[in-house]
């Protein structure tokens, strides 16, 4: 009795690991609704307009003034984004409001004159900001696809700018890491310095960037590029030696743009075309895994993470080659995301040794930035889905906040190639076709998707986070594909990185055992470890029709509800 009784309970232990190996969360349900954001409040605020009969376009503006309050590092309207898009009626579309370079940029601007780059000058700073486009892409939105009153969207952003919110434990740390760039690059005491430290709970009033707000809600587009905050812009780039003039601003236009599409599994893959690399990577990514049937391999074991690092290394090596702006340069997307095209550049992959990356560009570089951006994911209760993914690039961008305005302007100008070979902040190198020219879009990672199975939507996916942004894209989708997880494991599950050069893989704290490490080390790769990698907000539709909202809590604040 005994004896059966331990067997019983062995029994019960293993089938327990069992199912906990295959689903250990399932993240926030809805019937109808869900939006996943970096921030509670953000979520929350899309959601209710949700629930007063708006659409996700609706949503979106809410959802994206909200964060650009209350998650100030990456929510913004200084900064620039995408959006992919699926209607009820399958129509898909992609919304490209990424920041240009001013009118007198000029291609050799952060070098100086023995050819070198200027460390830091194309990330901290009036230098480092691109013309902005997140406004004129959220208006963008709501113009063709909205149909709520756009005041209405815009003004809670602007009554908890008025009223305060208390900051999380994780902006608290974030702010007080950055007080020295934030001083440095302000000529006057913005909000965000404070001399005591910043603590979990301090209430943060923003009464500038609540008037800013005003403008756009009774301007739309104009109360932005045109106006008493154009001005405001056009004089801190006066005084800070910036280039960004009233006519970059008033020129500025968000530009429709056809998705990349690609297959993975039987599943439709819709995502972001250039001028970021993120949909044609990811395409190719999958058509790679596809192809070596990465899925077959338990996940994060040896030969799925080798072939992983050796499929993402290709796949950097031809963004760093082909990537740009394609007003400016012609970019080889049919070809890149072919199968006669990727059959033949992922025949050659050994699954027992590591490929060195090519030396074309030596030169190993620490990351100087955390990795952020923000995504957002929205279903509304009539089918629509949004995916979007906008940033300042790094952290609060260039750390200027315009002054009377409020708000931080990005640091996206680091994000060409300042010299051919010259990696960015994020150790990514881009070439020819990324090079700087007055007006032009910079190179992005961003990687907004959509997955359909069967003709309906299955998945909206985006993550923060440079070049780890696809890698984590990449890898959120075969989670859930290959390794049927649930939406809020794809998300928490630990990621790995490889991005062509610095040749090495990124692995994220707990994604690995030593001795899994010490193999791919015998393998040939070099590996790094990272703390966090990643930061995906997705939405699934399950297979009984539900919406499963996975927020990463573990990595930020992030946080999903649906209804
Ligand atoms: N700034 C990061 C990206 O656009 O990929």
């Amino acid at each position: 009795m005994k004896k059966l009784s331990s067997i019983f309970i062995i029994f019960l232990l293993i089938s327990c690991q069992v199912n906990e190996e295959v689903r250990e969360q399932v993240g926030a349900m809805g019937d109808e609704a869900m939006v996943v954001s970096a921030h509670p409040i953000a979520t929350k605020a899309g959601l209710e307009i949700l629930r007063k009969g708006g659409n996700v376009f609706d949503a979106a503006v809410t959802t994206h003034f909200m964060l650009a309050v209350v998650y100030p590092r990456a929510g913004n309207i200084g900064g620039g984004g995408f959006a992919v898009i699926r209607t009820n009626d399958g129509e898909t579309a992609c919304l490209d409001f990424r920041e240009k370079a001013p009118l007198r940029a000029s291609e050799k601007m952060y070098q100086d004159q023995n050819g070198e780059v200027i460390p830091q000058k194309s990330q901290l700073g009036h230098y480092a900001v691109g013309v902005p486009g997140s406004v004129a892409g959220i208006w963008e939105l709501h113009q063709k696809y909205g149909t709520k009153d756009w005041g209405l969207l815009v003004q809670p952003a602007i009554d908890v700018a008025f009223d305060g919110f208390a900051i999380t434990a994780d902006e608290a740390a974030t702010l007080n890491e950055k007080q020295g760039d934030f001083i440095a690059a302000n000529h006057y005491r913005p909000w965000v310095i404070n001399d005591d430290g910043w603590k979990a709970g301090d209430l943060v009033i923003q009464k500038q960037l609540a008037a800013t707000l005003s403008f756009i809600r009774d301007s739309g587009k104009d109360g932005f590029y045109k106006g008493i905050v154009a001005d405001q812009i056009a004089k801190e780039m006066l005084r800070g030696g910036g280039l960004i003039s009233e006519q970059d601003l008033e020129s500025y236009e968000a530009k429709w743009r056809t998705p990349v599409t690609g297959s993975y599994k039987g599943h439709k893959v819709i995502s972001m075309s250039p001028p970021s690399s993120g949909g044609v990577a990811l395409i190719q990514m999958l058509q790679g895994a596809e192809m070596h049937s990465l899925g077959d391999h338990p996940h994060n074991s040896i030969p799925a993470v080798h072939l992983m690092a050796e499929i993402e290394r290709l796949v950097f090596a031809d963004r760093a080659r082909h990537l740009g702006d394609p007003d400016f340069a012609d970019i080889p997307v049919a070809t890149l995301i072919s199968t006669d095209y990727n059959t033949i550049r992922f025949s050659n992959i050994n699954p027992s040794k590591a490929t060195a990356s090519q030396e074309v560009f030596a030169g190993e570089v620490e990351l100087v930035e955390s990795m952020e951006t923000t995504h957002y994911s929205i279903v509304d209760p009539f089918g629509n889905a949004i995916a979007i993914t906008t940033t300042l690039n790094g952290n609060y961008g260039s750390k200027v906040v315009v002054e009377g305005a409020g708000f931080f302007l990005n640091n996206e100008m680091d994000d060409f190639s300042s010299k051919p070979g010259a990696p960015d902040m994020f150790g990514s190198i881009t070439g020819k076709n990324n090079a700087i020219a007055p007006q032009k879009r910079m190179v992005s990672s961003m990687t907004p998707t959509i997955v359909e199975k069967d003709g309906a939507l299955k998945m909206v996916v985006g993550t923060p986070g440079g070049p780890t942004i696809i890698t984590s894209v990449f890898q959120t989708i075969i989670n859930v594909i290959d390794h049927d997880m649930s939406m809020q494991d794809a998300v928490t599950a630990k990621k790995t990185h490889h991005q062509w050069q610095p040749d090495r893989i990124l692995v994220e704290e707990g994604a690995l055992t030593t001795s899994q490490m010490d193999e791919l080390k015998d393998m040939g790769h070099n590996i790094e470890m990272r703390d966090k990698i990643g930061r995906t907000d997705c939405i699934l539709v399950t297979n009984d029709g539900r919406l499963e909202g996975g927020a990463d809590y573990t990595r930020g604040d992030d946080y999903a509800e649906g209804f």
